[in-house]
């Protein structure tokens, strides 16, 4: 292979001055038609907004929950709040500790510290970028309350080992599946599988409601808690039974969402057929693509490749060249969530909470997340959203032609 550049003086190059591959970055939407329309009409006419008086939060919690095949669905205003509710519901708290990959995106880690719990992070699998279990095995405590596996760009995690070890060490298993709608572990939908799995429906979601999230679950006991988490702790009317949140999902929302899980299985076809045109197209260049593993079927979320740079600065002029031909093509995750400041640094609320708090234990040395550390500094996404044409998939690809060999 011809010796690695960090910058590039080809003058065809759009980051140069030559002509971009086009003309303009498409912008990503949802594809919504009359569906969503007619569905978020008939709410608003009703004048009964709130799921408090309006029963399509309801309805579609209900199909939500038969689409997942799990016996309950707790609708939320975001995926974050789902987390946060999870985990309020498992009963995380002072001095435990839960553990989550640090390659993922920043609220699976904020929803854990939100609750006042210590995020402790386990390294990631190099050939799914996803969780790896015996690094999670490797760090369960008695203090481990529970675990959060992201099925990270639609890709799931490796559930069997997960849910093995967390039943033999008695912690909490909750699916971050926010990015994996519809995707499959031998034969089950993502978010059956853990005690509790949180989706969001925002906006670039594999289905989405502008905003907006739900928790699955097929514990009675842990919905009711979820429910009444999410409506500020109210059990029955002005009963407060437990510190609780508005984290209630609008009814348009839930109209929003519920003609989007009709179409759910049709967007992720899409999402696929543009995965495995990336995947044939990019043979011959020296880039690292994923497979689902034997037994799963991804969600194809977004579609990582993993470049042969020779560190985050090498990255970075790549990401810049590729975003000035203007195709979607983003860095998503540079660095690890173990690196961001306020969780390194220990700041996330005052006087060292929750990581110094008088109930937690001393932080060990060492035990960083190397495989994390080295493939965040390496990968970009591809968008596979359904709103894009087949035209900017071929775009996308041209420009990674053209780009890459400038800099590899
Ligand atoms: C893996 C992951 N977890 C959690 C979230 C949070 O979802 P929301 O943006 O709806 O709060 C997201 C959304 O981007 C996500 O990708």
């Amino acid at each position: 292979m011809k010796k690695k550049r960090i910058t590039s003086t080809a003058a065809h190059l759009a980051i140069n001055g030559g002509p971009p591959v086009r003309k303009k970055t498409p912008p990503q939407k949802m594809l919504v038609d009359e569906a969503e329309a007619r569905a978020v009409a008939a709410v608003l006419k009703s004048g009964r907004l709130t799921s408090l008086s309006n029963d399509a939060v309801e309805r579609f919690e209900k199909a939500f929950a038969a689409y997942c095949g799990t016996k309950h669905c707790v609708a939320v205003n975001s995926g974050t709040a789902a987390l946060h509710v999870a985990l309020a519901a498992a009963g995380a708290g002072p001095g435990d500790e839960v553990i989550a990959p640090p390659y993922t995106f920043i609220a699976t880690v904020s929803a854990i510290i939100q609750q006042n719990a210590v995020p402790v992070f386990a390294d990631i699998d190099r050939d799914t970028l996803n969780i790896d279990p015996a690094r999670v095995e490797e760090k369960i405590t008695r203090r481990t309350k529970a675990v959060v596996p992201v099925h990270l760009f639609g890709l799931p995690a490796d559930m069997d080992r997960i849910t093995a070890i967390a039943k033999r060490r008695g912690i909490t298993v909750i699916e971050d599946a926010c990015q994996a709608h519809g995707a499959l572990y031998k034969g089950r939908k993502v978010g059956s599988m853990g005690d509790m799995a949180c989706f969001s429906f925002q906006e670039s979601k594999n289905m989405a409601a502008g905003e907006g999230g739900a928790i699955v679950t097929n514990s009675g006991a842990l919905a009711d808690k979820c429910r009444i988490i999410r409506h500020i702790g109210m059990a029955a009317k002005y009963e407060y039974v437990a510190l609780g949140y508005n984290y209630r999902m609008p009814a348009m929302s839930a109209a929003v969402a519920h003609a989007q899980l009709g179409k759910l299985d049709s967007f992720n076809e899409r999402r696929a057929r543009m995965a495995d045109y990336y995947r044939e197209k990019l043979v011959g260049l020296p880039v690292k693509t994923y497979d689902p593993p034997p037994g799963t079927v991804s969600a194809n979320h977004l579609f990582p490749i993993t470049l042969p740079t020779s560190g985050i600065e090498h990255t970075f002029e790549i990401y810049k060249a590729l975003a000035a031909e203007n195709v979607p093509v983003w860095w998503v995750y540079p660095r690890p969530l173990n690196s961001v400041d306020f969780i390194k640094n220990k700041r996330a609320y005052s006087k060292g909470c929750p990581f110094d708090c008088p109930h937690a234990a001393p932080a060990k040395a060492g035990g960083g997340c190397p495989v994390a550390d080295e493939l965040s500094a390496r990968t970009l996404v591809l968008v596979t959203a359904p709103c894009y044409s087949e035209a900017v998939a071929r775009d996308t690809v041209k420009a990674i032609w053209k780009v890459l060999p400038e800099f590899l």
